[in-house]
């Protein structure tokens, strides 16, 4: 009897449970709970876990009431654009953006314009136009290793957008969760950093540094609009995951966080090499921009190619990609994006072989 090929998921954007700091994530649920139970079991309240939420406000250089803690940092999103973003304003998206966001802001009745991401981020001619011609309410920007593109935003652009942010009033949400998970080219200052008068909103996450199922995430941003979602923090839900958050208070002040960096980040510079390596032999016909951090790749194929039918086509031998139309909000087909995050590299050679055979199975 003919065997099933083992699965092989280039579709989650998530780690690998190898490079996951499990003994270090242990330890820090050891010290949280011995250290500080009134804090780790109570409610809390609903800016989050008060030493994360400062730790936090330290490592951006801002004030502790400029941050909030969350669920993820999709629960920061929801919040912001439930603060910000009302039925028919027009918010800026990049193109291809992350799907996720693209159906809450969908969800939420925004009029979305998506402006075309170049290989040094989003098209800022595209945009200035754009904005210059119609009040924006928001820009939606993935700085760092893009998703689903992997393509990181310049210096020169970040320092531009924020000019153009505070030129025509309008807010940029800068959604960073992959900004620790660089392993080549050099690091670029976040647009918060750059921002004089609350041109920025920014969000991270310890999902790609400690782990996804911990679901902390964070909001940095003006204190007043930082206290207004907090209000709608605590209307929500009380007060997020204190347990949670005080274990990534434990990790992340007792030296394993910038361990595990460094271990998620060697797994994935191998990762993507192999991936970039492997689509050169198999699938010649891929273009590509080798990351430079994160756990994306986007490829594009040849004008006419169906990536809905590669989809299938890869499903039918046991890999799983994800559709490059799910990104966009126009009907263009003829890309697709592969998370490395997820595969080993063994797994990475056998999944590109078979994703070449169903590419000349089209
Ligand atoms: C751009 C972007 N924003 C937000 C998120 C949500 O992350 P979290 O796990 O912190 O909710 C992701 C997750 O993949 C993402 O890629």
């Amino acid at each position: 009897m003919a065997t099933e090929p083992a699965p092989i998921s280039f579709a989650r954007g998530a780690p690998s449970l190898d490079i996951i700091d499990v003994e270090g994530l242990r330890a820090a649920a050891d010290r949280a709970f011995t250290n500080d139970p009134a804090g780790s079991f109570a409610y809390g309240t609903s800016v989050g876990y008060k030493p994360l939420r400062a730790w936090i406000a330290e490592r951006h250089g801002v004030a502790e009431d400029q941050v909030l803690v969350t669920n993820g940092s999709m629960q920061a999103d929801a919040f912001l654009f439930e603060t910000l973003v009302s039925a028919g304003d027009t918010v800026v998206v990049e193109r291809p953006s992350y799907d996720r966001t693209l159906l809450s802001l969908k969800g939420r009745g925004a009029d979305l314009r998506a402006v075309p991401l170049e290989e040094d981020g989003v098209d800022v001619a595209a945009l200035t136009e754009l904005v210059r011609a119609n009040p924006v309410a928001l820009a939606h920007l993935i700085p760092n290793f893009q998703n689903p593109a992997g393509y990181s935003l310049s210096g020169d652009k970040r320092r531009a957008l924020v000019e153009l942010a505070r030129e025509q009033g309008f807010t940029i949400f800068e959604d960073d969760p992959y900004v620790e998970l660089r392993f080549s080219g050099e690091p670029q200052p976040t647009m918060l950093s750059l921002a004089t008068g609350g041109e920025v909103v920014y969000a991270s996450s310890f999902s790609k540094t400690v782990c996804p199922g911990i679901r902390v995430g964070y909001l940095v941003g003006q204190a007043d609009i930082i206290a207004q979602i907090a209000k709608l923090a605590t209307g929500t839900y009380i007060s997020p995951n204190m347990v949670a958050q005080s274990i990534v208070n434990e990790f992340v002040r007792g030296g394993s966080f910038d361990t595990s960096i460094e271990t998620v980040k060697t797994a994935l510079a191998e990762r993507s090499q192999r991936l970039c390596a492997g689509l050169r032999e198999h699938v010649p016909d891929a273009q590509f921009v080798e990351p430079e951090g994160g756990y994306f790749l986007w490829v594009n194929l040849p004008e006419g190619v169906d990536g809905d039918a590669l989809f299938d086509a890869a499903a039918a031998r046991g890999v799983q990609i994800v559709k490059g139309s799910d990104f966009l909000l126009d009907d263009s087909k003829n890309a697709i994006r592969l998370a490395y995050s997820g595969v080993t590299p063994d797994e990475i050679d056998e999944g590109v072989k078979r994703l070449g055979e169903a590419y000349r199975s089209l």
